[in-house]
């Protein structure tokens, strides 16, 4: 049996992630893949759903940074454990909308906690398995937040003012610089030059590591 993948998608809201996300899966599926699609916060487990609510609700108040960063690792921790690891091991792919890099750009770059502590916790968090590819789809937050709100109310962390969603840009974009996992998108593009974009680097990621 082949070994799993991990691709993560990450950008700030209305880049197009869930779109791609789906896309993605489609095609993988029918060239006869196992795909596995799941999200951050929330995916896995029925804990992971009630800690998503309580981040996200704007009913939970206000709450310190630290804390936000705490519930966003300890959901991660438990969909890790419940989801993501087990699918990997069946050899499946993971398609995972928001990881890890999501606590760097939005806890780190966006409320000011230090960069290193959280990728300590991450790494805590994720047992060590750091996803294979992230497509992370850039878009300037003007538009990202405008497309997003076409969609529904905005959440507690999407209702923030311009300028942290602006340092949350900037944080994933150096990010990217980081590693060779990272696969970076002008996600102001239409959904089908991004799809075939984003399609042919997987395709490099199946076929090289095969
Ligand atoms: N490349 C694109 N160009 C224009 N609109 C897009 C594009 N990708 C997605 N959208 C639209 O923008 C909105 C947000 O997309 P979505 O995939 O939900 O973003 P995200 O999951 O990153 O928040 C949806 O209405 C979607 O149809
Ligand atoms: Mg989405």
């Amino acid at each position: 049996m082949s070994k799993g993948r991990l691709i993560t998608f990450e950008g700030s809201e209305g880049a197009g992630k869930s779109t791609q996300v789906k896309a993605l899966k489609k095609y993988l599926v029918s060239l006869g893949y196992k795909v596995v699609c799941t999200f951050e916060p929330g995916g896995g487990s029925d804990l992971c759903k009630k800690i998503r609510s309580l981040l996200l609700s704007p009913d939970s108040g206000d709450f310190s940074d630290e804390t936000e960063l705490f519930m966003m690792l300890a959901a991660r921790a438990e969909h890790v454990e419940s989801l993501v690891l087990p699918s990997l091991s069946r050899g499946e792919i993971v398609i995972c909308d928001r990881f890890i890099d999501s606590s760097v750009a939005y806890q780190g770059y966006g409320r000011g906690i230090d960069i290193k502590t959280i990728s300590q916790m991450n790494a805590f968090a994720i047992k060590g398995r750091y996803p294979d590819l992230t497509v992370v789809m850039d878009i300037d937050p003007v538009i990202g937040l405008k497309r997003a709100a076409k969609t529904g109310s905005l959440d507690r962390i999407e209702s923030a003012a311009l300028s942290f969603h602006q340092n949350v840009r900037e944080g994933f974009m150096s990010l990217a610089q980081e590693g060779e996992r990272y696969f970076v998108v002008d996600a102001s593009l239409d959904i089908q030059t991004l799809e075939s974009e984003i399609k042919e680097r997987v395709l490099k990621l199946l076929k090289y590591e095969n």
